[in-house]
């Protein structure tokens, strides 16, 4: 799958684009009992919230079928591809809960500072495409994106490691306060099977969430194989050491395995 003229046109311009639709329903709803059984496990790689309920799991491409079937999958993978112009490895895979009514903030922040001070990143051609499998609402703790900061490169960023987050570079007050004075704050919306690109550099967070609807997103975080990272401190399930190009494959073979597969492989 190929963005358009404009679509590249709007990532340049405002730092991100959303694709509405590119999962099917029956395809989350796979994903989705896929990303519940990876939640449930009491693995190292499964953070938690002070509560206990799930956070992040990181690296469930590494046990998990489906998850593995993501991070190859064309419609992923290629508009990648085609923003970094050469193939691109897998830096992260990771499921964000954001369970109902327990969720947790995410500090405001930028991924390339985090993906350069902790894993040596050479430069910002690495990003994250987000996978809505709930739909996300503004209500339920979507991602807020400051448009147009990517534009002000990598800003000065302090190690947070209170929150229940894995530690992360995060950008203060007045920092956030001068990037949405200028730009606003825009929280892309939309039903599950939506996918969100964002550019490493664009500033982001999102808030807690209270409601009863839990907020699941998948992100694959893909670098191009001529960025890979050179001093990594985090452990391999934070951050990859196979710097492999991804081998794309036809959206057909999730589906199928969506339709067919986990009975098959049940
Ligand atoms: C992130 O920025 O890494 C995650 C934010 C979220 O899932 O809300
Ligand atoms: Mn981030």
């Amino acid at each position: 799958m190929k963005l358009s003229p404009a679509q590249l046109a709007q990532f340049d311009d405002l730092g991100y684009v959303y694709l509405p639709e590119c999962f099917s329903p029956e395809e989350i709803a796979a994903i989705r009992r896929a990303s519940q059984d990876v939640l449930e496990q009491p693995r190292p790689e499964v953070w938690r919230e002070k509560d206990g309920s799930p956070r992040t799991a990181f690296a469930c491409q590494k046990y998990n079928e489906m998850c593995r079937r993501m991070v190859t999958d064309e419609r992923l993978v290629e508009p990648v591809e085609q923003l970094f112009g050469e193939s691109v490895y897998l830096h992260q895979f990771k499921i964000n809960a954001k369970a109902a009514f327990t969720g947790e903030v995410w500090q405001w922040h930028q991924d390339f500072p985090t993906w350069h001070k902790d894993d040596g990143m050479p430069d910002a051609r690495a990003m994250n495409i987000a996978v809505f499998l709930d739909d996300v609402m503004p209500i339920n703790g979507p991602l807020m994106l400051v448009p147009r900061s990517h534009r002000a490169g990598a800003l000065p960023s302090a190690h947070d490691t209170v929150t229940t987050s894995y530690p992360l570079w995060t950008l203060d007050k007045e920092t956030v306060t001068e990037m949405v004075e200028h730009n606003g704050i825009e929280t892309p919306v939309g039903k599950a099977g939506g996918v969100l690109m964002f550019h490493a550099n664009l500033v982001h967070g999102s808030a807690g969430n209270i409601t009863p609807y839990s907020r699941r997103i998948a992100y694959l975080t893909l670098s191009a194989v001529s960025n890979a990272i050179t001093k990594p401190t985090r452990p391999d399930f934070i951050a990859h050491r196979d710097f492999t190009p991804v081998k794309k494959v036809a959206a057909k073979e999730l589906a199928d395995f969506a339709k067919n597969g986990e009975a098959v492989a049940a």
